[in-house]
């Protein structure tokens, strides 16, 4: 059993945060989204690893290495435009070989691991098998029709979705998906759609077999949802408390404090996470806030929000929630007069004023 991990695409949903950054090193509670697919293969016994990246980015390389951190080895394939999920397929044929293996959407993560998906699959005798996730939105993913306990057709982003559930971004198979992905056609979109590439299956009788994820999942594909997944991981959270916390600051709750974080004259009420060298002054951090590493937060107040690293956070007067902040960005409080709020915002960033 191999994996393969999807990386690529341009995450334009997750804009301004992705034009400097791959969207799947994303911190979600101060670590990359992609950490959690590796850790969740690595976690289910795999030592091979796929991640197909964008061809004109050697950014996910560099900040995965070479797996041997998470003792497994990952090979790098690149995709030169993203052409859709059955292209990102058919690109690690020579990697995947005959072996059965899980493909992994590099934005979607999942409490509980991978290793109860692959131990269904292989006891099936299935070619594929679906992990379906009920959603209140099925028209954003890929949506199952299921007859009798069986799927009998899979269609993408429909607008009258046939159930309730979507297809979540863990998928396992044998190698028949090599022959799936490489009959489709694109689609209106102009992709390589991967539920094409299920139905494909389905109409040739090959076996898709399907199990519900019960527990949390996630497709991080905008702000909100980052906001949400950061929320589950922290709620998952073992304390933990490196830095110094002074005796007149108060910590309350699930909260990491990393080594040389300084919190002074402030309330921190978990679950929270604190980035080394941060240093929180006369303020509040309120629950499911991600604090990135360097980010100094004074006389201000912060709740439900992923900040990134080397941010400063300086005496404003209102609280700062559901937001997230790139790396080395200024909220500071407007001096002198008049009393006006002054914005230096790049391209296609989003502020709410009151
Ligand atoms: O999250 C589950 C959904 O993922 C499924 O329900 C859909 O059937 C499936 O098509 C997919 O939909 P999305 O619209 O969320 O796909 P997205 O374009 O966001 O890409 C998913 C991941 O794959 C993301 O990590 C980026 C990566 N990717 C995407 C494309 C199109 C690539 O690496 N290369 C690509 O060409």
């Amino acid at each position: 059993m191999k994996a393969l991990i999807a990386s690529g695409g341009r995450g334009t949903r997750l804009r301004p945060i992705t034009h400097t950054r791959n969207k799947h090193l994303i911190p979600i509670a101060n670590k990359p989204i992609l950490h959690y697919a590796v850790e969740a293969a690595a976690a289910a016994g795999i030592t091979e690893i796929g991640i197909v990246i964008n061809a004109d980015s050697d950014e996910v390389p560099v900040a995965m290495g070479d797996g041997s951190r998470w003792g497994v080895t990952i090979t790098y394939i690149p995709q030169l435009t993203p052409g859709g999920l059955s292209q990102v397929v058919a690109l690690a044929e020579d990697f995947i070989k005959k072996d059965k293996f899980i493909f992994y959407l590099g934005d979607n993560m999942v409490v509980g691991g991978v290793k109860r998906f692959i131990d269904e699959f292989e006891k099936s005798d299935s070619n594929c098998y679906l992990t379906l996730a009920k959603v209140k939105d099925p028209e954003r993913f890929g949506v199952p029709e299921i007859r009798d306990g069986r799927i009998v057709a899979v269609e993408e982003k429909p607008s009258k979705p046939r159930s309730s559930f979507a297809v979540a971004g863990i998928y396992l198979y044998d190698h028949h998906i090599f022959e799936a992905v490489k009959a489709i056609t694109p689609s209106a979109r102009g992709e390589l759609e991967i539920s094409d590439a299920h139905q494909y299956l389905i109409d040739k009788g090959y076996t898709v077999g399907y199990t519900e994820i019960t527990g949390w999942w996630k497709d991080t594909g905008k702000p909100n949802d980052l906001l949400e997944a950061n929320r589950l991981v922290l709620d998952n959270i073992t304390s933990s408390i490196q830095g110094d916390v002074d005796a007149r600051s108060a910590v309350a709750g699930k909260v990491i404090i990393e080594k040389g974080a300084r919190v002074i004259n402030s309330v921190v009420r978990g679950p929270a996470i604190i980035g080394e060298g941060c240093v929180i002054e006369d303020s509040y951090i309120g629950p499911f806030s991600s604090i990135g590493n360097n980010t100094t937060v004074r006389k201000s107040e912060i709740e439900y929000s992923i900040i990134l690293r080397d941010c400063k956070i300086l005496d404003i007067g209102i609280r700062l929630e559901g937001s997230i902040l790139g790396n080395d960005v200024e909220i500071v409080e407007a001096t002198g007069k008049p009393k006006v709020h002054r914005f230096l915002i790049g391209d296609q960033s989003r502020v709410e004023v009151v």
